[in-house]
């Protein structure tokens, strides 16, 4: 079996993120680590236990990561993913923080990757906070880990957030940039514009989500909020050819489980703009090899969106 660390920051696409990982036959989830992002810290370990909970998986281990970036000023997504994360739906059933583990995220990636030396594939679905500070633990982190898969950055200077930068990316640049700096492994990049092109159409959505099940329902009731939002105000029209459902985080999860899902790809060095009046956050992409890196990412450009289709009727079955 594959064996993953999900790094998140439980809002609704991460949620499908999570529900897509759980779900997969040929994977073991060795941990999720929390960080700040979409919403505060204590209701991303909420919101986190909420879906173990829905999908019966509260045996996972949960960690506590960071509550701030690493220099810059928080900032969250409550205007998008609803103040709580997951739509502002009451949940007076939620499991409580007391089933967390008592290791702190970067230490548990830490150890969990030491425990399993070149088997551990890291998927990054939020702020890199924890990844960075984890490097920052071990600096050998990075060559024990198979694989790193980043939902996060941009390739077309089209931001989500600012005029340039993405969300996970321009709430902790400083974090971003020394996560493609010192992460050496192998490492997948499904970023911003690459998640607007590979949208679904919202008719799959909705068949998606009336499938009669208790995850199905979950999904459903969390999600109201952002899905009328993107549909109202023609969210990502500016941002793609196409508008439709933009699973963001369930991308980068979706690769890491099914290495035949990405056709088409680039392999490029990247970094982060630390500066800049406009561009703080932005992923540098360089093509003319001026920044002398040995190491190059791999971008994700197309996948095969039957089988990504296929793996998100799962998730909610
Ligand atoms: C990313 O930002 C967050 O709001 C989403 O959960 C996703 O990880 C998209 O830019
Ligand atoms: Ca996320």
């Amino acid at each position: 079996k594959k064996k993953l660390i999900l790094d998140v920051d439980t809002g609704v696409d991460d949620a499908q993120g999570i529900m897509l990982a759980l779900a997969a036959p040929n994977v073991e989830i060795l941990g999720i680590t929390c960080s700040h992002g979409n919403t505060p810290l204590e209701n991303v370990l909420k919101n986190t236990l909420r879906v173990l909970k829905v999908c019966g998986r509260l045996d996972i281990p949960v960690y506590r990561g960071s509550s701030d970036p690493v220099l810059a000023r928080k900032k969250h997504a409550g205007d998008y993913h609803g103040v709580d994360g997951l739509g502002d739906v009451p949940d007076g059933d939620a499991p409580g923080l007391e089933l967390l583990q008592k290791e702190k995220a970067a230490q548990a990636m830490v150890k969990i990757v030491k425990q399993n030396p070149g088997e551990v594939t890291l998927v990054a679905m939020a702020p890199l906070t924890n990844l960075a500070i984890a490097v920052q633990l071990d600096p050998s982190l990075p060559k024990k880990l198979k694989a790193l898969y980043i939902m996060g950055g941009n390739t077309q200077s089209r931001g989500n957030t600012t005029s340039c930068g993405e969300f996970n990316f321009v709430t902790d640049p400083e974090a971003a940039y020394i996560v493609l700096d010192r992460y050496t492994c192998p490492t997948y990049i499904a970023a911003w514009e690459f998640t607007c092109k590979n949208c679904l159409p919202w008719s799959f959505h909705d068949q998606w989500l009336s499938h009669k099940s208790e995850k199905a329902a979950f999904m459903k009731k969390i999600s109201n909020y952002s899905v009328e939002k993107a549909r109202s105000e023609g969210y990502q029209k500016e941002t793609t050819e196409g508008q439709g459902f933009n699973a963001c985080d369930a991308y980068a999860v979706a690769a890491a489980v099914d290495d035949t899902l990405i056709t088409e790809k680039e392999e490029v060095a990247v970094s982060v703009e630390l500066g800049g009046n406009y561009t703080r956050g932005m992923m540098v992409l360089d093509y003319m090899e001026l920044l002398k890196k040995q190491h190059k990412v791999t971008i994700m450009k197309k996948i095969d969106l039957e089988k990504f289709k296929q793996m998100l009727i799962r998730a909610v079955k």
